[in-house]
């Protein structure tokens, strides 16, 4: 895939999967800006130290990007440990979840739209998770509503922003092994249990949504939005 001259900003880039999705559009030719609260180990994109829940930290960091080819919304956290059934979650870990997943992504979006409208070929991705379509969200309320929440988004702007040439979609991985996900990957009962929920029995690597992502900011796919596209060794077939 050719991305000279496509300008991506992505949004938790410095984690385990916005890591592989810089080195893939890097890769492939594209410019890219990182938004993230912790520095890159590979300091590959043009790195902007941005804090998603504050609005006044996203507006500031997208008014000095001028065109946007594509969003990638790539921040996330899952509070394992903390996050479990409604009745026993903390409003603290419920915010704080919701704060960086769902509104992160609101602000995210918000604040490129003139950058996207300006590309005339924006195209928004949402990397979304299992847990907010099926039931693999139990036993972690905050994080399967707030993944709800930011993919129920996606079709929202596909569809009011359709005449100024912005598409978005969501990219749905399954179990990869990052940061995010260690405490429940060195648990002794719930790692296996997530494998064996994967059809393909194993779990992915981040690089496996590389050609995907690279798809879906190019004009390759410009007849796709408002979809979810998943790559998960068939855990949301089951
Ligand atoms: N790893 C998996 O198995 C898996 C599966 C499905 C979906 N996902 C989703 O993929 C995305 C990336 O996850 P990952 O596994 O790479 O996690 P990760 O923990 O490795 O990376 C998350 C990144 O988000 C950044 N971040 C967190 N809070 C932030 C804030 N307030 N402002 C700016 N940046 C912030 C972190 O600094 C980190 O770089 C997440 O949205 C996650 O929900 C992951």
């Amino acid at each position: 895939m050719e991305l000279t001259g496509y300008n991506v900003v992505i949004t938790g880039g410095s984690g385990g999967i916005g890591s592989a999705l810089v080195s893939g559009l890097i890769a492939s030719g594209a410019s890219v800006h990182n938004l993230d609260i912790q520095d890159a180990l590979k300091p590959d994109a043009t790195f902007h130290k941005t804090d998603l829940t504050s609005e006044a930290s996203v507006k500031e960091t997208l008014s000095t990007i001028e065109k946007i080819d594509a969003l990638i919304v790539c921040a996330g956290v899952q509070l394992v440990g903390q996050d479990s059934k409604i009745g026993e979650v903390a409003l603290e870990t419920w915010q704080k979840t919701v704060d960086i997943n769902m509104t992160g992504a609101f602000l995210s979006v918000k604040h490129a739209i003139p950058g996207l409208i300006k590309s005339g070929r924006g195209s928004v991705i949402l990397i979304g998770s299992p847990t907010g379509m099926t039931m693999e969200g139990a036993g972690y309320t905050a994080y399967g509503a707030s993944k709800a929440g930011m993919m129920g988004l996606s079709r929202i702007i596909a569809v009011d922003y359709k005449e100024q040439g912005v598409r978005s979609n969501v990219v749905v991985p399954g179990t990869m092994s990052t940061p995010l996900i260690q405490k429940i990957w060195d648990d002794p009962e719930k790692g296996p249990d997530l494998i064996r929920r994967t059809p393909l029995g194993r779990m992915g690597k981040p690089s496996d949504l590389v050609g995907l992502v690279n798809w879906l900011v190019s004009d390759q796919s410009s007849f796709a939005t408002g979809a979810f596209y998943a790559v998960d060794g068939g855990m949301t077939a089951r």
